[in-house]
């Protein structure tokens, strides 16, 4: 199948290099000349473990390359997908579609031949609709479908996700557009990944749902720990608890400082958007995102709490800033709101990140410093926000011998607390009694 990827942000990568892998031919389009020509030389736009890799295999296998000229290779296209963004649009909280109406509007001029159009990037519902009008309004001659194929992958485990998917959502009515599309997945179809296929705004609202659900998985566990501080419960063992029961799962139920990323937050807050439009509001994900936007403060809070309520000019240290490890992500990252309330009540914060030291200096003014020990140099507490491998088996003594007060806030459950406490520690935790 030749197949073109319009936009080459996280999905529309990720996505184009795994197609090209499974022996497609692909072309990843970005107006981005700058990234274009980055990838053309073998650099990453983001981080993501294993894509420089999977990149440079099917570049030198001829099957995955980058231009910024999307006509010629929708011309020669079979499968179009669009993967640009759609932001949370300023003011209202809706999904902006410019990029997605505009990138519609290019293909349309550019398609010879029968070609399916897809929209991977997350849309509400309609949108589709609203991509097949324009592509008729705008070439009436054109021979196309318009599908939805939602992603569901996951910053940091992104490969993985999509070629192990648990399931792969295709909303299509057009027959010959199925028969395609059975084709692009054709490899993972035979390792057994169920293929569900439906309508097309049904497709569309699957993606929200997932996202609403699971952001208010977190929440409701979040919500639990704060319980279990004030009962003298532990959290590790409510979620196992529950988790074991097949009904409600183990998986998202890490209590810690609230969820962010790129896509919680924003496609949470269309859903709800979308629910009020259509007089059925989702007012379990409205509570949520009033619930998680909330906790982020408060963990800022609790730090201030854990230092006696005065912070003022003391030193605390930041171990990890991006909102989940193994990716450089700052967006709606919990760190910072924990960054700002702290500074608010006049610490001096000061932070350390394996990846996301770049993209964090561009959202905060902090002191930046070069690894975990130098962010505990004369600090007041140590925060552990992410929860980084590099973080998991940190020497306690060397942090505690150049600390001026052994305060550690483990927002992450990464420790337990006798083994901190030996060293010396006061240790707070999430949904634990202290
Ligand atoms: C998410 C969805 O998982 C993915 O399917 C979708 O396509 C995009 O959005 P991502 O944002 O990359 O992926 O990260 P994810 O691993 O889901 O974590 C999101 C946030 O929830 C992070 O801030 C993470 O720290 C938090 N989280 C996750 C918890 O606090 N507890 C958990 O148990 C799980």
């Amino acid at each position: 199948m030749r197949i073109v990827m319009v936009g080459s942000g996280y999905v529309g990568l990720v996505s184009g290099a795994c197609f090209a892998d499974f022996g497609h031919d692909v072309v990843c389009v970005d107006k981005a000349a700058e990234k274009i020509e980055a990838l053309n030389n073998g650099i990453m736009p983001i981080y993501e473990p294993g894509l420089d890799a999977l990149v440079a295999s099917n570049r030198s296998a001829g099957r995955l390359s980058f231009t910024t000229d999307l006509g010629p290779a929708v011309a020669a296209a079979d499968v179009v997908f669009i993967a640009v963004g759609t932001p949370s649009r300023r003011g209202d909280g809706h999904a902006d579609l410019s990029y997605v109406y505009a990138a519609a509007e290019e293909i349309a001029r550019a398609i010879k031949g029968f070609t399916v159009v897809v929209t991977k990037s997350t849309v509400p519902v309609g949108t589709g609709d609203e991509v097949e009008r324009i592509i008729r309004e705008t070439n009436p001659d054109a021979d196309f479908a318009v599908v939805s194929n939602p992603e569901f992958l996951r910053e940091g485990a992104a490969i993985d996700d999509f070629k192990r998917p648990d399931r792969i959502v295709v909303g299509v009515t057009d027959d010959r557009a199925r028969g395609v599309m059975t084709e692009v997945y054709r490899p993972l179809y035979l390792n057994q990944s169920p293929l569900v296929f439906t309508g097309r705004r049904t497709s569309e609202l699957i993606k929200y749902a997932a996202n609403a659900f699971l952001a208010m998985k977190i929440t409701f566990i979040n919500e639990i720990a704060d319980l279990c501080e004030r009962v003298g419960a532990d959290v590790q063992d409510v979620s196992r608890g529950i988790g074991l029961d097949g009904r409600i799962g183990a998986k998202f139920l890490h209590a810690g400082p609230g969820y962010g990323g790129s896509c919680f937050p924003k496609d949470t807050l269309a859903l709800v958007k979308t629910a009020q439009d259509h007089d059925s509001p989702v007012r379990l994900i409205e509570t949520t995102i009033a619930i998680n936007d909330n906790r982020k403060r408060a963990m800022g809070r609790r730090v201030i709490a854990a230092l006696g309520g005065d912070v003022r000019g003391k030193k605390i240290g930041l171990l990890g800033l991006t909102f989940k490890p193994n990716t450089d992500d700052m967006r709606d990252s919990p760190a910072i709101a924990i960054v700002q309330t702290l500074k608010d009540a006049g610490a001096v914060v000061s932070g350390y990140d394996p990846e996301g030291m770049d993209n964090a200096r561009q959202m905060m003014d902090i002191d930046f410093a070069s690894g975990p020990y130098q962010v505990a140099e004369r600090a007041a507490a140590l925060v552990l926000v992410t929860e980084w491998n590099e973080f998991r088996a940190l020497d306690l003594s060397r942090l505690k011998s150049t600390m001026v007060s052994p305060v550690f806030v483990d927002l992450r459950n990464v420790y337990r607390a006798p083994e901190v406490e030996a060293h010396g520690f006061t240790y707070h935790a999430v949904g634990k009694a202290d």
